[in-house]
């Protein structure tokens, strides 16, 4: 087994701030920890291990009351802290509940699986969610299997587009402008930068054709000729945003149309992954019919045209190590591979970390 490891020291999207319900128990999987999450009676949000520490019947099968879950198997009470609150057998075991560091920003709910302190200013910025109108924002879940790193990969590395979506979100075929091969994002001019923690490559295309989905949906972007600039930036372990920028031949900046796509992976498991998905645009921001075309446009597009490669590429590397199998690395790879090995050194310094602090721990007891 050499699935890549978990950064634990980080903060994941869990999920989207209306999945979970005021008065109800909420469960999902998080780097192979099974999590329940609830509102707490002082509008806050808790997060605790969905496992009883008696015999280990998920809390998430119990009641909640005022913030407090009894156990549906023999009704032993915990509260937000995880402390055993109420023992209808006898007195209160010392025992608690692991919890976890949960935070609710831009829509969305964080949660953080390590031991580290978490800080809430590190939850990548995605102010642009909150600031768009709910006529100019859409959003979605789906929750494919693969390991949660194959898509970011998938969105760091945009060169797939020409191919994997010829009908979609390609821009129709190697064309020559001027001697120079222009309109795909095949062969398109990258750059790579850094900053801080974060990666960003950007995409920029000149006298691009509109996508192929731009053509039979008017509205979606400028017609005739456009430059356009796609930027991903990821933000350690799996936020991403790609900004596109799409400027009619001959306007003005301010007259670009501007679409930011959120894409959130968060692992569930090795091989399975929650993916939150998010757009929100600058213009025709009240068009309701253009939100609900746009959401649903993506949603195929990722079920029927992404997901599906990365599952199946999935079940052909199977639980083998990415550099074990000597991967061609193409100049397209660039952004995918300075991420892979910024996490990669993110991870092996947090292993680092846990193990001093073992040996510490270990040199106290003696
Ligand atoms: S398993 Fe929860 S009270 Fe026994
Ligand atoms: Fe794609």
């Amino acid at each position: 087994m050499a699935y890549m490891p978990m950064l634990r020291n980080a903060w994941y999207a869990a999920g989207w701030s209306d999945e979970v319900e005021a008065g109800k128990l909420f469960a999902r999987k998080f780097l192979n920890e099974n999590v329940v999450l609830y509102r707490t009676p002082d509008n806050g949000m808790a997060a605790l291990q969905d496992r009883c520490p008696h015999r280990f019947a998920p809390l998430s099968y119990g009641k909640l009351d005022g913030g407090v879950i009894e156990c549906c198997y023999h009704g032993l009470c915990y509260d937000s802290s995880g402390a055993c609150v109420s023992n209808p057998h006898g007195r209160l075991p010392g025992k608690t509940v692991k919890t976890y560091p949960v935070q609710e920003k831009h829509k969305l709910i964080w949660i953080w699986m390590g031991d580290a302190k978490a800080d809430p200013a590190a939850i990548p910025d995605l102010s642009y969610l909150d600031d768009a109108p709910a006529t100019a924002f859409n959003k979605g879940y789906l929750n494919p299997k693969c390991n949660y790193f194959m898509l970011v990969e998938n969105i760091m590395d945009l060169s797939h587009v020409d191919f994997l979506h010829p009908n979609t979100l390609a821009a129709g075929g190697v064309r020559e402008v001027n001697g120079k091969k222009v309109g795909t994002i095949t062969g398109a001019k990258q750059t790579v930068e850094e900053d801080g923690a974060a990666v960003t490559i950007e995409w920029a295309l000149s006298d691009s054709l509109p996508l192929a989905i731009e053509r039979k949906h008017p509205g979606l972007a400028p017609s005739g000729l456009i430059d356009r600039r796609s930027i991903v930036r990821w933000d350690p372990a799996g936020a991403m945003t790609l900004k596109i920028i799409s400027l009619p031949k001959g306007c003005a900046a301010d007259e670009a149309f501007v679409a930011y796509n959120t894409h959130l992976m968060t692992p569930e498991t090795d091989t399975k992954l929650h993916y939150f998905f998010a757009n929100a645009r600058s213009f025709a921001q009240d068009d309701v019919a253009l939100n609900e075309a746009i959401r649903k446009l993506r949603e195929m597009v990722f079920v029927t045209e992404d997901m599906w490669v990365c599952e199946a590429a999935q079940d052909r590397i199977g639980s083998e190590n990415f550099w074990d199998l000597r991967p061609i690395v193409l100049p397209t790879d660039v952004g995918a591979v300075r991420v892979r090995r910024k996490l990669e050194a993110m991870i092996a310094d947090e292993a680092a970390q846990a193990a001093t602090k073992k040996i510490d721990a270990n040199v106290a007891a003696e």
